[in-house]
């Protein structure tokens, strides 16, 4: 099973599969998300017993909004009861949010819940939980490369002095926001064997475990498989 001295210290799951979960058990697609919320939240709580310092979740990619309006509405406000409803107990566990993302354009209730959840736990010293919203990988790296090009516009820089950890820092994940190190694994769930848009900077040398549970099902001890195929992996980083 799981080897308690060489956990990763950053995981990176993609939850998906919400809605084959619904449609297997002839649910509207919402209560597969509803689950998935639940599902998310134990998840949380065993990062947090493993002693992860890091996790971080695809919730809403920016391709998501493709989706019927009933659907990506309801996403949002399953989101904003599960964020209000345990605001109590992830102070009480010393977690510290952060989103990953433009949660600013989500609907405006949204928006407030998350922005109370992160003021409220932002000197936690725990598990960071970052939860991707509103995100994608390219869209996150143009956002990297506009604000170097306005730099460089000012003349604070010039162009050779553009490197990676430039480029790493403006990322959500950087050091000017929720300032977190690569993940070392990334989960997805449901069988789908794709990155669809999430962390592709990050993600550079980052182990992919692959399960075919639907995230609505996914419990801590499929985590715990996860994690220890994670660690049966031999990490070479183009070494030898
Ligand atoms: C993942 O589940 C959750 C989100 C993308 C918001 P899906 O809703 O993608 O579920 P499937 O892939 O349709 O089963
Ligand atoms: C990826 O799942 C996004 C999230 C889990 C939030 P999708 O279900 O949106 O991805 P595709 O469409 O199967 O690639
Ligand atoms: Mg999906």
């Amino acid at each position: 099973m799981v080897d308690r001295d060489r956990m990763p210290e950053h995981v990176a799951i993609i939850m998906d599969g919400n809605g084959r979960w619904a449609k297997k058990k002839g649910l509207p697609r919402l209560a597969g998300h509803n689950a998935g919320m639940k599902a998310m939240k134990k998840i949380v709580d065993h990062s947090d017993k493993l002693g992860i310092k890091y996790l971080t979740v695809y919730a809403f990619s920016t391709e998501n909004w493709k989706r019927s309006i009933a659907e990506v509405t309801g996403i949002f406000k399953l989101l904003v009861t599960y964020v209000d409803s345990d605001l109590r107990e992830l102070k009480e566990n010393n977690v510290r949010v952060k989103v990953l993302g433009n949660y600013e354009s989500l609907p405006s209730d949204a928006v407030k819940s998350l922005e109370k959840t992160l003021r409220e736990t932002e000197n936690n010293t725990g598990l960071q939980f970052n939860i991707a919203l509103n995100y994608g990988g390219r869209d996150e790296i143009m956002k990297a490369v506009r604000a170097i090009g306005k730099k460089l516009e000012a003349g604070e820089i010039s162009a050779d002095d553009i490197s990676e950890e430039m480029i790493s820092e403006e990322l959500f994940t950087g050091k000017l926001h929720a300032d977190v190190p690569d993940p070392e694994l990334i989960i997805r769930t449901s069988g789908e064997l794709r990155l669809s848009n999430f962390l592709l900077w990050q993600g550079a040398y980052s182990e992919l475990v692959f399960s075919d549970v639907l995230w609505p099902d996914f419990t801590p001890e499929e985590y715990e498989k996860a994690i220890a195929e994670y660690q049966s992996r031999e990490r070479r980083f183009g070494g030898r």
